[in-house]
């Protein structure tokens, strides 16, 4: 069974994650949606909610399974006997640092791959940081998002 994690803040999971979901899914037979947590970093949503929010976001692709990790990803690839990590790429801009995250994850794990998959071009510009900008000021963000994550979203910037 070839297994591939697909990792990363997801803080929150927009549609141009969910449209990389979907095609490696479709490369591989289990896809395990690793969502870091990372203390080093303040994200808006805490691990559990970000877990609850891409469960629901891929409850109809059903080889998904979506956790939380930390510490280093190719020791959850291998806790998980995942052989591969899948990334998005967007643009030019996200190369460099890819380039440096693959070097340093092939450096200290031969066996796992890592397979980038180009952004379908209407989510070439989308990214968490855009979605919470929009959102932070009352901007349309239902074409960005799913609309329970719209809802957290709205809960955590407009609320209280
Ligand atoms: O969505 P992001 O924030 O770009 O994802 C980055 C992520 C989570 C994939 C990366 O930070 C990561 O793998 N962190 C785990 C720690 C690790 O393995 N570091 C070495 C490779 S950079």
């Amino acid at each position: 069974m070839r297994v591939a994690i697909y990792p990363g803040s997801f803080d929150p999971f927009t549609n141009g994650h969910c449209d990389i979901l979907k095609r490696a899914a479709g490369l591989f037979d289990h896809i395990i949606v690793g969502v870091l947590v990372n203390p080093s970093k303040s994200c808006l949503f805490s691990p559990e909610e970000r877990v609850e929010m891409i469960s629901e976001a891929a409850k109809d692709i059903l080889n998904v399974r979506v956790i939380h990790f930390n510490g280093l990803l190719v020791d959850f690839c291998h806790q998980t006997k995942a052989c591969a990590i899948i990334r998005g790429l967007r643009a030019v801009s996200d190369y460099e640092f890819e380039m440096q995250m693959f070097s340093v994850n092939h450096q200290l794990a031969k066996d796992i791959e890592t397979i980038f998959l180009m952004s379908s071009p209407r989510y070439s510009f989308l990214s968490s940081s855009i979605v919470k900008e929009v959102a932070r000021y009352k901007g349309d963000i239902s074409k960005m998002v799913t609309p329970l994550i719209e809802e957290k979203l709205k809960e955590k910037f407009y609320s209280s």
